[in-house]
């Protein structure tokens, strides 16, 4: 069974790809390396001992994307991870993040159909629903007006897949996910930000190795336990395997209708303290921190309702906090040998 999985070399891509390929399916990469190295696939390798496949161009580009299904017409399924996901950057340049998130979404989805490719695993987020009124967050939670252009651009996807589905042989799972942290366990892959992270984890293993001075907390004003904000933190790992299974039920034909929705979470809720001393506890550091002004843009707090999840998709995330913050420490101290040469 031969899958594509588009930004697989990025970083929950490529904890998919270890995880695909230790299931013994065949995996293409497409990735423009905009946010990721191609250096990656021989990490993959180094973990499964396969080398997947790596084609380098843009999915925006309407010709490549099609010669390329035309080349593929044999594939099984497609997982599409390609996308810009930076929420700040996208306030900026919404008609980027709608250009490029959107319009490589259209060209796969075309070049699915033209060769009766049916199987889409769509990387969605939890961002749909916005500050949820009710937690934990089920899938009938109501979608709220989106945050910012990133956060929409996975709204508007799901609509053109729900329009999609029903005017083509396509069938889509849309996986909300939670907050993915941590990293695979050989510590051959994991995040990679670009620049200054905006992303909580790598900017407090970047504070612990002395890359950055001290980590800002982004307000201890909010209506949780300890006053900073909450999030259902998952491991990719974890978050890597619901893939699988959900491609795999689209092969066996086990879906309930031609567009299903899972959100992707424990189902257990953290304050940004609750992280910094699962970190601290874990690595035996202090942390140095700083308490600041709220986020431009914020929710107070979320966390899934995963028995959807757990019951009928058959999945589970299984790794707690401190596997996740342990896992990204070891990938902070070993990935600036590896590939920041
Ligand atoms: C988590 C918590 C911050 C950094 C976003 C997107 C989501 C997904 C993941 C792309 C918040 C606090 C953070 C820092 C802090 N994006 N924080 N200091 O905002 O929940 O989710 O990223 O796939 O779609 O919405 O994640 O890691 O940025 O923040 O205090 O330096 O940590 O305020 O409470 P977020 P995050």
């Amino acid at each position: 069974m031969k899958i594509l999985v588009t930004g697989g070399t990025g970083y929950i891509g490529s904890h998919t790809v270890v995880e695909l390929q230790q299931q013994d399916y065949e995996v293409i990469i497409i990735d423009n390396l905009s946010n990721s190295r191609a250096e990656i696939a021989n990490q993959i390798a180094k973990i499964t001992g396969i080398k997947p496949t790596l084609e380098v161009f843009d999915l925006t580009d309407k010709q490549k994307t099609k010669a390329f299904f035309k080349k593929h017409h044999d594939l099984s399924g497609v997982i599409h991870f390609a996308a810009s996901k930076a929420v700040g950057e996208s306030v900026e340049k919404p008609l980027m993040y709608y250009a490029n998130n959107l319009g490589s979404l259209i060209n796969v989805l075309e070049g699915m159909i033209e060769n009766d490719i049916q199987n889409f695993v769509f990387s969605s987020s939890c961002t749909v629903y916005g500050q949820p009124d009710v937690l934990p967050v089920s899938e009938e939670a109501p979608i709220k007006p989106a945050e910012s252009p990133y956060g929409n651009t996975k709204q508007i996807a799901e609509e053109i897949l729900k329009d999609t589905i029903k005017v083509s042989n396509v069938k889509a799972i849309a996986l909300r996910y939670f907050n993915p942290i941590g990293a695979h366990e050989s510590a051959e892959i994991g995040e990679l930000p670009q620049g200054v992270p905006n992303n909580l984890v790598p900017y407090i293993t970047q504070t612990a190795k002395g890359i950055r001075d001290f980590l800002r907390v982004w307000g201890d004003d909010y209506n949780t336990p300890d006053g900073t904000a909450v999030r259902d933190y998952i491991h990719v790992v974890d978050l890597a395997k619901a893939h699988v299974v959900a491609i795999r039920r689209m092969l066996e034909n086990k879906m309930k209708n031609d567009f299903e929705v899972f959100n992707l979470g424990t189902g257990t809720g953290y304050s940004v303290l609750d992280v910094i001393k699962a970190f601290e506890r874990v690595t035996g550091t202090k942390l140095n921190y700083k308490v600041m002004e709220r986020r431009e843009g914020d929710i107070e707090k979320v966390w899934a309702d995963p028995t959807y999840s757990n019951t009928e998709l058959g999945w589970k995330a299984e790794k707690g906090l401190d596997v996740m913050m342990d896992s990204a420490w070891k990938w902070e101290l070993r990935y600036r040998k590896n590939l920041m040469k």
